[in-house]
C-alpha cells in the first residue's frame, strides 16, 4: 500500500487550482438515473469515490463515456466531462459489496425507487465516523408514499401503484444525505412534495440546479424549505460540478500551516465565509479575488480559535480536522466542538504522535498550542482526518510518514502534485 512522505518547515508560495466537489459530483452522477436521456457533467473531479460509483452506476444499467481530453484551468488539467446515460434500468438492487465502500451510494434509492417504483438497497453498514443511520432517509422517502422494510441488511422500498406521491418532509435534524435522497425521489413522484429544515449545503443547491436544467421544478433552492412539483420525466441536460469548498479550505488551512503566499483559483468564498472568519482569527490573511483566494501568513504566530461545526452555512464538519492541525501549534489554547458526528476525532491520536497536546470531552477538544511537532510515523483513519496528518506533517520538524493513504485519493485530486508545485516537500511512496 502506499504511503505518502511529509518533510516538514517549507513556506508554501505559488497557485493551487481547485477541482470539481466531490460531494456535488456523486449526486449529479446519481441523477442521471432519473432519466432516459443523458446527462453530461463537466469538471468532474478523478477520485476514487467517482471511480466507485461509476462501477456501481454501471450495475444498474447507466452508460458512462468520458471525454478523451482532460479540460482544465492552467498548466494542471483536472477534471473530466462525463456522459452519463440510463436508457434503461437493468437492476434495481445496489448490493453490500458496493454500498459498504461507499455510502452515497446509498443515494441511489431514491431515483431507483421514483423511477422503477422499487428498489433494494444495501445499509451502508458501520462508519468510521459514527454510527451514521439512515432513519431520516426513510422517513422522508416514506411520507412520499413507499413502503420499506429492512430485509437481511437491505432496504426494500415499493412504491404505491401509480408510483410515489409528493408529501410533507419535515427533517427533525439537517441531514444531506437525507436531504439529496428525498429530493432525486420528489422530482419524479405526482403532485407537490414540500422539505422542511432540508440541508443548506452547496452541494445540495448545485443538485437542484442541475435538475432544474432536467426539466424539474424546484423553488426554495438554497433555502431550508424546497417545494417540489414532481414531474412525468425528466430531460437531457449539461452541467458543471461547482468547485469544492472543503479541498478550498484544507488548501487555506494548509497555507496558514507553511506561511507563504497562495492563491486557491476557480473557487468561490461565499461557500466558505464561516471558516475563512475562523482562519483570519489564526493571524491569517484572506483576499477574496473574485474566482480566486489568496492566503497570506507572514510570519506571524497562529493564534488560537474557539468554534464548532455546524450544518451550512456554520462551520464545516469536514474541515474540523484540518483546523485542529492547525492550532496544534497556536500560541495559546483552542477549543474545538464536533456537533455533527459524534465519533469524528480519530485524528487526534495520530496528531499526538507529532508531539501534539490535544485534551478529548465528550464532543470537544482542547488543543495546546506547541512550539514544535516532531515527524513520526502516522495512519490515516478517514478521508478528512488524512489530510490533517499531512498539514501537521508539513508543519513539523522532520519526515511524517501517512499509511492508508487511500482514504486522502478518495476525496483529493492530484494532492501531492498540487502541494509540490507551491514548494511542498511531499512524495509518494509506493511499495516494490
Ligand atoms: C455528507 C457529506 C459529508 C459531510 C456530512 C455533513 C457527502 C458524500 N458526504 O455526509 O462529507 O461530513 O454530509 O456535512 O456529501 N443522520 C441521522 N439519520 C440519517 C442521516 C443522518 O441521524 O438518516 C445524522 C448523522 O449521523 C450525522 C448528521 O445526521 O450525525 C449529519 O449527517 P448527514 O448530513 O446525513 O451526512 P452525510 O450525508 O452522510
Amino acid at each position: 500500500m502506499d504511503l505518502i512522505k511529509v518533510v516538514g518547515g517549507n513556506q508554501l508560495n505559488g497557485v493551487i487550482p481547485i477541482s470539481g466537489a466531490k460531494n456535488a459530483a456523486l449526486p449529479l452522477m446519481i441523477a442521471s438515473l432519473l432519466t432516459d436521456e443523458g446527462l453530461t457533467l463537466k469538471n468532474v473531479p478523478n477520485l476514487a469515490d467517482v471511480n466507485m460509483l461509476t462501477r456501481i452506476l454501471r450495475n444498474h444499467g447507466c452508460d458512462l463515456a468520458v471525454d478523451g481530453k482532460r479540460a482544465g484551468r492552467g498548466p494542471m488539467q483536472l477534471g473530466d466531462t462525463f456522459h452519463l446515460t440510463a436508457r434503461e434500468i437493468v437492476d434495481t438492487t445496489a448490493p453490500y459489496d458496493m454500498v459498504s465502500r461507499m455510502r452515497a451510494s446509498f443515494w441511489v434509492l431514491g431515483p431507483l425507487l421514483a423511477r422503477m417504483g422499487t428498489a433494494r438497497v444495501s445499509l451502508p453498514g458501520g462508519c468510521a465516523i459514527g454510527t451514521r443511520p439512515v432513519d431520516l432517509h426513510l422517513n422522508g422517502l416514506k411520507e412520499l408514499g413507499a413502503d420499506i422494510e429492512i430485509d437481511a441488511g437491505y432496504v426494500v422500498a415499493n412504491a404505491p401503484k401509480g408510483g410515489l406521491v409528493g408529501g410533507r418532509v419535515v427533517f427533525p435534524k439537517v441531514s444531506v444525505g437525507a436531504t439529496i435522497n428525498v429530493l432525486l425521489a420528489a422530482v419524479l413522484a405526482k403532485g407537490e412534495t414540500v422539505m422542511e429544515n432540508a440541508a443548506r449545503e452547496p452541494e445540495v443547491g448545485d443538485l437542484a440546479d442541475c435538475l432544474v436544467k432536467m426539466g424539474a421544478k424546484i423553488d426554495g433552492i438554497g433555502t431550508s424549505t424546497l417545494h417540489i412539483q414532481g414531474r412525468d420525466r425528466l430531460d437531457a441536460a449539461i452541467h458543471s460540478v461547482l468547485p469544492d469548498r472543503i479541498e478550498t479550505g484544507t488548501f487555506a488551512m494548509i497555507a496558514a500551516a507553511t506561511g507563504g503566499d497562495v492563491t486557491l483559483e476557480g473557487t468561490r468564498y461565499d461557500f466558505l465565509a464561516n471558516a475563512f472568519d475562523a482562519l483570519r482569527q489564526t493571524g491569517v490573511t484572506v483576499e477574496d479575488k473574485g474566482d480566486s483566494i489568496r492566503i497570506t501568513r507572514n510570519g506571524g504566530a497562529i493564534e488560537p480559535v474557539s468554534l464548532e461545526t455546524q450544518p451550512f452555512p456554520g462551520f464545516p464538519t469536514d474541515l474540523q480536522a484540518q483546523i485542529m492541525a492547525l492550532v496544534t501549534r497556536a500560541s495559546g489554547t483552542s477549543v474545538i466542538r464536533e456537533t455533527i458526528f459524534e465519533n469524528r476525532f480519530m485524528h487526534v491520536q495520530e496528531l499526538a504522535r507529532l508531539g501534539a497536546d490535544i485534551h478529548l470531552h465528550s464532543d470537544s477538544a482542547t488543543v495546546k498550542g506547541v512550539a514544535t511537532l516532531t515527524g513520526a510515523p502516522v495512519m490515516a483513519t478517514d478521508l478528512r482526518a488524512s489530510v490533517s496528518l499531512v498539514i501537521a506533517g508539513l508543519m513539523a520538524e522532520g519526515e511524517t510518514t501517512i499509511s492508508r493513504v487511500y482514504h486522502l485519493d478518495r476525496g483529493f485530486e492530484r494532492l501531492e502534485e498540487k502541494l509540490t508545485r507551491c514548494g511542498a516537500d511531499i512524495t509518494r511512496v509506493s511499495p516494490g
